[in-house]
């Protein structure tokens, strides 16, 4: 019944190959991997990182991230009380429970300190690099001035060795995101952390809130990296497999324990961290009501259970009965999962570390109806751009309509269209979309995302109001994917 509930929700493709609905399919590729992986980068290596520069020589029929389009906006949401922040991101080791392992963190633990700010508040973040290789902070979800989105070699010079840089921004909209580096596939290593912005009318009454955060881990056992992997990939294709599936950076062994009373209400902010894998997740003996996906609200819905690709994110509310719960994480199609705890007394174990909610309902995405006062008005695009997402898990030869990542190429929007994007997945793989500095609704009074599941062979509609001019970056947020080709930028046209 499981199996069945799988494929009905990612598709059939992989599983049909008999190993698993996200697995490999077989026999490795003799193709290297596109070598534009790195191209992101390799042209401003070294390149002193100053604040405000332009990154590359912007082409000049398009709006430069550092342009006075970009500054008039944010002008628009106005400053507000300065909120400081500091970030190091570092080597260092920590400790996942199962073990100790040597990685790249923000300030020592994994995921990095929290971030909270109210809706209005401009976030002033220094982030000092002391990793090994160049780094960026991005702000997964924030649709904020496009020159802070941190994209290296687009909207700023990679943070060299040693240097800093100094994000300022308004946080105008409220709602639950996160931030990690927009560089390499230095997101599957410890580097990131939740970042919550309130609101200051907040509609929902809850007694506590509960930030979790999904993660599959492999840095630093074996004498692997990401970048190790990366390599591997490139050469033998194949399934990324993890050893470790951590919430709120531990294994289900030692597990996080979140404690409550009885009748308290809680919301939890669920947001998957991960690098290739799609998580289901349930509270045992519980339904939860699904209030927000990608920081806005939807039609409450409850449900089971629910499934997150890379980069999504789930509000739920709960309200919490006697005893001790798993908070039970799946692998999705990988077979492994991993539990925070919830309970209200004693310290008796989890008993059904497997509860049967996670075979339950699962909710997903197009379910779900955005609330009413932040539907899209409907409205007949100006724009259609086509996206056919290309490539194959034997090649790894990822990209959008054939072409992969090019930092130099766009696809034109201009500022006021209601654009719609067809996605159009041509692979057997299920691929997150992901695009920044905006929100798009899904069809039909669908709700308002920023990272929606393509799966094998499907189409998705999503519209979206150009109201936010710059570059911004629309890819995979499978950051093997991603980093091998299938990201472009939508350009606004001056
Ligand atoms: Cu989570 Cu391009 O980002
Ligand atoms: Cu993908």
């Amino acid at each position: 019944m499981h199996e069945k509930t799988r494929r009905a929700v990612l598709g059939t493709g992989i599983a049909a190959a008999g190993s698993g609905l996200l697995a490999a399919c077989g026999s490795p590729g003799p193709h290297p991997r596109a070598t534009g992986h790195n191209g992101m980068e390799s042209n401003t290596m070294g390149a002193p990182a100053r604040a405000g520069a332009p990154a590359e020589d912007d082409p000049p029929d398009y709006v430069s991230p550092h342009g006075p389009e970009v500054a008039a906006t944010e002008q628009r949401r106005g400053p507000g009380p300065v909120r400081t922040f500091r970030l190091t991101a570092t080597a260092t080791t920590l400790d996942i429970g199962a073990r100790k392992v040597a990685s790249w963190a923000y300030e020592d633990q994994v995921p990095g300190q929290e971030i909270r700010v109210t809706a209005g508040d401009t976030i002033a973040l220094t982030l000092a690099n002391n990793l090994p290789q160049p780094t960026t902070l991005h702000w997964h979800g924030i649709r904020l001035r496009n020159d802070m989105d941190g994209v290296p070699g687009v909207t700023q010079r990679p943070v060299r060795t040693g240097a800093t840089f100094d994000y300022r921004f308004t946080a105008y909209y409220p709602g639950t995101y996160w931030v990690h580096p927009h560089s390499g596939v230095q997101l599957d290593r410890g580097l990131y952390a939740p970042l919550i912005v309130e609101d200051p009318k907040e509609p929902l009454k809850y007694d506590k809130e509960w930030v979790v955060v999904l993660d599959d881990w492999l840095d630093g056992v074996g004498g692997r990296t990401p970048d190790t992997e990366l390599e591997r990939l490139g050469g033998h294709a194949g399934d990324v497999t993890y050893p470790y599936y951590l919430v709120n950076g531990r294994s289900p062994e030692s597990p996080q324990v979140f404690r409550a009373k009885r009748g308290d209400r809680i919301r939890i902010r669920l947001i998957n961290a991960g690098g290739d894998t799609a998580f289901r997740v349930a509270l045992g003996g519980h339904r939860m009501t699904v209030t927000h996906t990608d920081g806005y609200p939807v039609v409450p819905a409850k449900t089971d259970a629910l499934l997150l690709g890379m980069g999504e994110r789930y509000d739920v509310l709960v309200t919490v009965k006697d005893g001790v719960f798993p908070l039970a994480v799946l692998a999705e199609g990988k077979g492994r999962s991993a539990m925070a705890v919830l309970r209200t007394r004693g310290k008796s174990p989890v008993k059904f570390p497997r509860p049967k909610e996670l075979d339950g309902e699962l909710l997903t995405a197009d379910r779900l109806k955005a609330a009413e006062d932040v539907r899209l008005t409907p409205k007949e695009p100006d724009r259609i751009i086509r996206m056919r997402l290309t490539g194959s898990m034997r090649r790894w030869n990822w990209a959008i309509n054939g072409r992969p990542y090019d930092p130099t190429q766009r696809y034109p929007v201009r500022a006021g269209e209601r654009v719609r994007i067809t996605f159009v997945n041509g692979t057997d793989m299920w691929h997150p979309m992901h695009l920044h500095g905006h929100t798009f609704g899904l069809p039909d009074g669908g709700p308002r995302k920023d990272t929606t599941i393509l799966r094998p062979h499907h189409k998705v509609n999503v519209d979206l109001d150009a109201d936010n001019p710059g570059l911004w970056m629309v890819h995979c947020h499978n950051v093997y994917h991603s980093e091998s080709g299938m990201m472009t930028i939508l350009g606004y046209q001056k």
